[in-house]
C-alpha cells in the first residue's frame, strides 16, 4: 500500500509519503542540493542508515553522518550546539539540507538545528518510530528541552517531505510501538474511529492494516496542521486531546511513563471528565475505555501518583496560560475548556485511580 497525503499550507505544502521503501525517495526531494548532514542515532538499525545513505548516493550529494545521543536527555541545546559546529565544521551551506533519520528525538533536535543554523536550512524528516510517523515528524514543530521543562525551546519550521516505510517499524521494541499506538487512539477518539475494527490486527503488527492506520492518522494530522499552521486559531489544539494529564503524568512519574502511554490513560480522565460534566454519555466514555484497552495501552494510573501533584502540575502547562485547561469531548466536538469544576476533575483523576 502507498499513500501519499498532502500538508497544504497557506503560501506551500509538502507531502507525507507512507510506502515500503519510502527513504528511497529522498532522492527526489533533494534535486538541487549540494551538501546534505544526515542526522541519527546509534540505536537506529544500520538497514535503514544504509539505505538513506545509498538514496543519497543515487541523489549525488555529499553527505555525512553525525549521531546523536539517546533519549529525552539528549533533546537539548548542548546537542543542538554539537550539530550545528559539526555542520559549519563540515561546510553545510544556506542551500544545503538536513536528513532526520529516528523518532521524535532525532526529529525534533535535528529539525530544530535546522531551523537556527544560518536562520533555517531545509530539512526532511524520515520518521522510524510509529509515534514519529503519525505525530512528530508531521507538522513542523521542532524543539528541544530545558531543564525547566519539555520543549520550552523551538521553532516551527516545515519539512520539504515526510518519508515513512512502516517496515522500518519491524525492529522497534513493543513498548515503543505501543506509544505510537497512544497517539493513533486519540486521532481515532476525536472523530471517526477507524481503530476499533482493527485493533487486533494493529497489535499484531499486521503490515497492511499498519499501512493504512499510518497513512489515515497522518492524514488527520496533516488536516489539522494545514488549518491552523502555528497554532494560533486554536484548531491544532485539537491535536492536544488527553495531552494536559498526559504531561503531567510524564512529570509526575519522572518519565518513567513514556508519552503514548501517558496519552493513553490522558484519554481515559478526557472522557471521564467529559462524562462527569455531562458533555458526553457514559456510552461514549466506555468506548474510550474499550479503544484504548484493545490496544494493549493503559487505561488506569500506575500506583502512587496523587491528585495533589498532579493538579498544579497541569496548571502550569505551558498550553494553559495558567488556568486549568482541558480540550473534551463534547456535542460540538473536541473543544477548549476552562477550569472546570474542581470536584468534577478530582472525581475523573479518581476513576482512572489517582486519589489524594
Ligand atoms: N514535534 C512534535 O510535534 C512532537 C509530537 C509528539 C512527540 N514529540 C516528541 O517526540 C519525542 C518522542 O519520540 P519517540 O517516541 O519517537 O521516541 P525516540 O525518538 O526516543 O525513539 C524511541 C527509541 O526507539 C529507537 N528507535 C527509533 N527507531 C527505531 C527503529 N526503527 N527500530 C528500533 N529502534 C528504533 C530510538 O533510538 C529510541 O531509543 C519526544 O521528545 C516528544 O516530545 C514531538
Amino acid at each position: 500500500m502507498s499513500a501519499w497525503i498532502r500538508v497544504d499550507l497557506a503560501d506551500r505544502g509538502y507531502d507525507v509519503v507512507v510506502r515500503p521503501g519510502a527513504i528511497g525517495e529522498l532522492e527526489p526531494a533533494l534535486v538541487g542540493r549540494r551538501r546534505v548532514a544526515l542526522v541519527t542515532q546509534a540505536a537506529i538499525p544500520v538497514g535503514l542508515v544504509g539505505e538513506a545513505r545509498a538514496a543519497l548516493d543515487r541523489a549525488g550529494v555529499v553527505h555525512e553522518t553525525f549521531l546523536i545521543g539517546e533519549g529525552e536527555d539528549h533533546k537539548t541545546l548542548a546537542t543542538v550546539d554539537d550539530l550545528c559546529r559539526g555542520f559549519a565544521g563540515w561546510g553545510l551551506l544556506r542551500r544545503d539540507a538536513v536528513v532526520a533519520l529516528g523518532g521524535g528525538v532525532v526529529g525534533d533536535t535535528a529539525g530544530f538545528a535546522a531551523a537556527v543554523y544560518y536562520r533555517g536550512v531545509d530539512v526532511v524528516q524520515v520518521p522510524t518510530t510509529l509515534l514519529a510517523m503519525v505525530d512528530s515528524a508531521i507538522g513542523g514543530k521542532t524543539g528541544v528541552n530545558l531543564p525547566e521543562g519539555k520543549n520550552l525551546v523551538g521553532a516551527f519550521h516545515q519539512p520539504l517531505a515526510v518519508l515513512a516505510d512502516p517496515g522500518a517499524l519491524a525492529t522497534l521494541s513493543d513498548r515503543e510501538y505501543r506509544c505510537g499506538l497512544g497517539e493513533i487512539a486519540k486521532y481515532a477518539l476525536m472523530g471517526d474511529d477507524f481503530v476499533s475494527a482493527r485493533s487486533a490486527a494493529l497489535v499484531a503488527r499486521d503490515p497492511a492494516v499498519l499501512a493504512e492506520v499510518i497513512a489515515r492518522s497522518a492524514g488527520i494530522k496533516a488536516q489539522y496542521v494545514g488549518a491552523d499552521e502555528l497554532e494560533q486559531t486554536g484548531t491544532r489544539a485539537v491535536l492536544n486531546y488527553g495531552h494536559t494529564l498526559a504531561h503531567a503524568l510524564e512529570t509526575a512519574s519522572g518519565h518513567a511513563l513514556l508519552h503514548g502511554e501517558a496519552v493513553a490513560i490522558g484519554l481515559i480522565f478526557a472522557a471521564q471528565l467529559a462524562g462527569t460534566l455531562e458533555r458526553i454519555d457514559q456510552r461514549a466514555v466506555a468506548h474510550h475505555e474499550e479503544l484504548v484497552g484493545a490496544l494493549g495501552l493503559p487505561t488506569h494510573a500506575p500506583p502512587g501518583l496523587r491528585g495533589d501533584d498532579l493538579v498544579p502540575i497541569m496548571a502550569r502547562d505551558k498550553k494553559s496560560g495558567g488556568s486549568l485547561t482541558f480540550m473534551l469531548a463534547g456535542p460540538r466536538g473536541i473543544e477548549r475548556v476552562d477550569d472546570p469544576d474542581a470536584a468534577a476533575v478530582r472525581k475523573a483523576l479518581a476513576a482512572i485511580g489517582v486519589e489524594g
